[in-house]
């Protein structure tokens, strides 16, 4: 029987499009998802969406559709979340959606026995609410008056509600998280006791009575179920905890890892584990809080309008690229700071110079010397292959120790040693000179190249969790069949036969234009800003009244323009000559020249105010002015003289 594993992403609120901080979490429990299956294990992925909410009722009541057909849609629509686990190549044996019916009647039992082991109390809240949130907090929790956890302004609230007695299990959560490694890293322990097992656990509010889009409380009409308990409980429903839905319960649980944003690990290592002891259920394992993606310093979110997009950065680079990035850039533990710059420098340098070079080098080699299959005439030279064949032999072994630390990054910088020094064996033995004399040199040659065939190998089992489909690839130009692609092929040296046979095949990962490629992106960053601003903003009336003989004394007339020409050394500057009706040329300067060419103005017939002091501007003399309409269109601004029926003779009074 295999040995069974059991994990889980948080499931995402679909509220918005999913951004490339959300892509990060999932991605990383792919690439373990699929390290465990690599290792033989029988794994179970789970992942999917937090529907309830009030926040997910007001954007639905904006959006004016209905709650479910709003959460349908983020879902299950174009580049909605399931389109973006596609994309990405993700590999979850599970999708739970909090809506799904079997698991909204599971929670409403979980709430019930809860409920009637006197761990759910009906009581009244008075403190503050965090909409965003939907979190209620003491006044003694805010920070500075407002959300401990996302810094935003909170509201006073009231009202019936039930709770669970967290306060009950401060003990023993205490106990769990500071004597047993239940919660990783541990830093984040020392935030938990300290900021909030410390100061005193409360018992948390668990109903919400002032809207209705969640898990109704079955024997208390009007009440829903607190969203997270709602949400947390998924990890148990999806198994088929309290439902005949699935099956899988007592293979898999207790999970052996959840994988939750920092942000979360309070509800993921202190209410979850509570409400599991509450229920005598046993407790997951572990809880990894992951660090965030920032950009500019900041996290990543919607509302302040600077997240990237996950299918762009797919679509320019590709998948297993960007898979790659994310978790060869950033420790997994600790915050990273997302740029176009490190994404593109690490595709370049790891892949395109390290890996890519390595394969392309190798496999046109074997073509070249060999005519694509090594012969079995090989001669080793042990002081020369020793140093890679011994960092060869042990790469899994130290990939493994970090991978089962969760250590992404060290993981595949383990992998990494391991290529670069296989590019140095390459200049070491100068596969170009040995070809020189065949007859001499052939069987070193064969060896040498050999060595090479087995590095890439051995590195592209142990890259398959990161780039599945460039290890495909990979393996095909190499040669290397299913049995030379397992986890246990990977811990010998010398699987491959040594009469290996090569496909040169595709460049894997070409090299990017950094400077080209960073402009493009900037001008893509550009216009999508200027896409999201308001279509067209306005100026606001004015609300101070003006009296009707002030604005009388406004001398508006009709003029005709007979001659217009930009002004030297201005380039805001156009110089006109306007027929006023009164036989002699008035002369005015206008600021347009950005909307308007001259000679497209010629003929027409505008508008001027004619008794406004003369004035100079770039040494020229300005009578009066010319009306226009303005408005600002997508962040730009945008002018349009009044023009009037040409019909209008010159010097006609408007009025
Ligand atoms: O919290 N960098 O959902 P969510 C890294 N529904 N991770 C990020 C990130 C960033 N910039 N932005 C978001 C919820 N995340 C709940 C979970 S679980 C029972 C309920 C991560 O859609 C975030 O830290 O707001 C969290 O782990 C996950 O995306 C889902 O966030």
């Amino acid at each position: 029987m295999p040995e069974k594993f059991y994990i889980t992403t948080p499931i995402y609120y679909p509220s918005d499009k999913l951004h490339i901080g959300h892509t990060y979490c999932t991605v990383a429990t792919d690439a373990m998802a699929r390290y465990k299956r690599l290792k033989g294990y029988e794994v179970m992925f789970l992942t999917g969406t937090d529907e309830h909410g009030q926040k997910i009722e007001d954007k639905a009541g904006e959006a004016g559709v209905t709650p479910k057909e709003y959460v349908d849609r983020i879902v299950e629509g174009e580049k909605g979340v399931l389109d973006l686990w596609k994309l990405m190549n993700i590999s979850n044996d599970r999708f739970i959606r909090t809506t799904d019916s079997y698991h909204v009647s599971a929670i409403q039992k979980i709430f019930k026995a809860m409920y009637d082991k006197g761990d759910i109390y009906k009581g009244k809240y008075v403190g503050k609410y965090c909409k965003p949130c939907e979190s209620f907090w003491t006044e003694s929790q805010l920070v500075d008056g407002k959300c401990p956890d996302c810094g935003r302004e909170v509201q006073d609230a009231e009202e019936e509600a039930y709770f669970f007695r967290l306060s009950k299990y401060a003990d023993q959560v205490r106990d769990l998280l500071e004597n047993t490694d239940f919660l990783e890293p541990r830093s984040r322990v020392h935030e938990m006791v300290n900021n909030f097992i410390k100061p005193g656990l409360e018992d948390l509010c668990v109903s919400r009575t002032s809207f209705t889009w969640g898990v109704p409380v079955d024997f208390d009409p009007g009440h829903v179920v607190y969203v997270w308990i709602d949400a947390l409980f998924n990890y148990m429903t999806a198994l088929g905890f309290m439902n005949g839905e699935h099956h899988d319960l007592e293979k898999f649980w207790p999970a052996d890892v959840h994988f939750v944003g920092k942000e979360i690990v309070r509800f993921h290592s202190i209410i979850w584990p509570a409400m599991l002891m509450s229920l005598d259920l046993p407790l997951p394992k572990k809880v990894y809080g992951h660090g965030w993606l920032l950009l500019d310093g900041g996290k990543m979110s919607k509302s302040k309008g600077n997240v990237v997009d996950p299918y762009l950065l797919a679509q320019r680079f590709g998948v297993d690229a960007l898979r790659f990035f994310l978790l060869r850039s950033f420790p997994f533990g600790s915050d990273g700071n997302f740029s176009n710059e490190l994404l593109i420098q690490t595709i370049n340098t790891d892949l395109a110079n390290d890996l890519g070079n390595l394969v392309s080098r190798t496999v046109s080699m074997v073509e070249k010397y060999f005519g694509s299959a090594l012969p079995a005439d090989q001669r080793v030279d042990d002081t020369l292959d020793k140093p890679l064949v011994d960092m060869g032999s042990s790469l899994r072994d130290r990939y493994e120790a970090q991978m089962e630390k969760y250590q992404f990054q060290n993981a595949l910088e383990e992998i990494f040693k391991v290529v670069q020094r296989a590019n140095k064996y390459i200049d070491e033995n100068a596969p170009w000179a040995l070809a020189k004399d065949m007859e001499q040199s052939g069987p070193r040659l064969a060896r040498v190249l050999y060595n090479l065939l087995e590095t890439i190998r051995l590195c592209a089992v142990l890259l398959t969790p990161f780039m599945p489909e460039s290890c495909e690839k990979i393996f095909l130009q190499i040669g290397a069949g299913a049995p030379l692609q397992t986890w246990d092929s990977a811990g010998t040296w010398g699987a491959l036969p040594a009469g290996a046979a090569t496909v040169r095949g595709e460049n894997l990962f070409p090299r990017i234009d950094v400077e080209k490629e960073l402009a493009e992106l900037e001008e893509i960053a550009a216009q999508a800003k200027k896409a999201a601003l308001p279509a067209i903003e306005l100026e606001p009336l004015t609300t101070e009244s003006v009296d009707f003989d002030t604005f009388c004394k406004s001398d508006l007339r009709a003029v005709k323009v007979k001659a217009c020409e930009a002004v030297k050394k201005s380039d805001k500057l156009l110089k006109f000559t306007l027929d006023d009706g009164t036989g002699t040329d008035r002369q005015i300067l206008s600021g347009i020249h950005k909307f308007y060419e001259p000679e497209e103005l010629v003929g027409k017939t505008l508008v001027a105010i004619v008794n406004l002091p003369p004035r100079k501007m770039m040494g020229q003399e300005s009578q009066g002015m010319l009306l226009s309409a303005v408005h600002t269109k997508q962040g730009e601004e945008k002018l349009h003289l009044i023009m009037v029926d040409d019909a209008i003779p010159a010097g006609a009074k408007l009025c």
